[in-house]
């Protein structure tokens, strides 16, 4: 038996809603670019993985969104299958419950994204025990696709060693079943917020600009965002150029920013015209994408329909490895 792969590319989301600029630049954009460089990929939404922290009603109403928001963000459903994780909900779990019989509650508590949670947020007492099988259920997710490699971003790394390690011991206990998923870590850049201190985020709104904001509201706050003083370079500064260079790929627009931050750096006051150009960088992204996001849940056929695709395709290779799975076992 030799283990084969069957998706080049496969990576999951959760449906968190409400994505902001960051979470664009940050997990969406390297996405979309991996995508145009030709390999047929597989992207889902982890509907399951978010029952950690929500209600089942509240993680199925943001799935359609946050496809939508993929699909206006640049993900091409002819390159890209997409569909939601618990349409197959029942190879998943059982996956789920087959790997976690090959997983140590130690090596569970280890893992740093539950050891900070159990820290700095949850107790023992409190935390429910999915949030536990977290990485166990995306090895699930993984190893059912048959996936070559997974763009994620530095907070995942970790658990993409359980799952490496579950897929070495199970081949190595019941044959080669799993193809053993290589890690691609997508580079993350830190956006901060507009506030000046921290990292944008959902939970700061008035320092954060949600995809879906109005235009006249974001051109309001980048004007009223942290200012450096001239000749001086400052985090929120280096922030906000990289923020207008990854928004705007126009290499003249580079250069005028390049030229306006060189004479910021000579003592020069010019933060006014940066704001300026920030503003108009930022608007021109968000009306493209909310134009093509209207155009987009206009149909909601089209969204189902691609839905269906992906989870006919999913599910093919789901049970395909499952039958291997159950066949190595016997
Ligand atoms: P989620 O929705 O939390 O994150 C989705 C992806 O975005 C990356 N990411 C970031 N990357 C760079 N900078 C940031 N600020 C930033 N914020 C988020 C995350 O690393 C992730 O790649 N556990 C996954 C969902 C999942 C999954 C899987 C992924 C479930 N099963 C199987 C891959 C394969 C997650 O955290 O989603």
């Amino acid at each position: 038996m030799k283990a084969e792969y069957k998706v080049e590319l496969y990576t999951g989301i959760r449906p968190t809603g409400d994505l902001t600029i960051a979470n664009y630049i940050g997990a969406v954009k390297p996405l979309v670019e991996l995508q145009k460089q030709g390999a047929k990929s597989l992207v889902f939404v982890a509907d399951m993985h978010s029952l950690t922290d929500n209600e089942p009603a509240v993680a199925n109403k943001f799935c359609r969104e946050v496809v939508a928001d993929y699909l206006a963000l640049g993900l091409d459903p002819n390159k890209t299958n997409i569909y939601i994780q618990s349409s197959i909900a029942y190879q998943v779990s059982y996956m789920t419950m087959l790997l976690a019989r090959h997983t140590s509650v130690s090596e569970l508590l280890r893992v740093p994204t539950l050891k900070d949670k159990l820290k700095n947020t949850e107790h023992p007492e409190t935390a429910n025990a999915l949030l536990f099988l977290y990485p166990v259920m995306m090895a699930a997710d993984i190893l059912l696709q048959r996936a070559k490699s997974v763009p994620v971003g530095e907070d995942q790394l970790a658990h993409m060693e359980v799952v490496r390690r579950l897929a070495r011991d199970f081949n190595a206990r019941y044959g080669d079943v799993f193809p053993i998923p290589a890690v691609q870590q997508v580079k993350s850049l830190r956006i901060l917020s507009l506030k000046g201190t921290g990292k944008m985020s959902k939970s700061v709104p008035g320092g954060a600009i949600f995809l879906t904001d109005d235009l006249a509201k974001v051109a309001k706050k980048i004007k009223s965002a942290e200012t450096a003083t001239e000749g001086v370079m400052t985090d929120s500064l280096q922030s906000h150029i990289t923020l207008a260079k990854e928004l705007c790929g126009d290499p003249a627009v580079h250069l005028n920013i390049d030229s306006i931050i060189s004479e910021h750096l000579e003592g020069k006051q010019v933060m006014g015209v940066f704001k300026d150009l920030l503003a108009t960088i930022v608007v021109d992204f968000l009306r493209q994408f909310q134009t093509r996001r209207a155009e987009i849940v206009k149909d909601p056929s089209y969204i189902d329909s691609i839905l269906k695709e992906g989870a006919s395709v999913a599910l093919a290779n789901a049970e395909s490895t499952l039958d291997l799975v159950r066949s190595s076992m016997k």
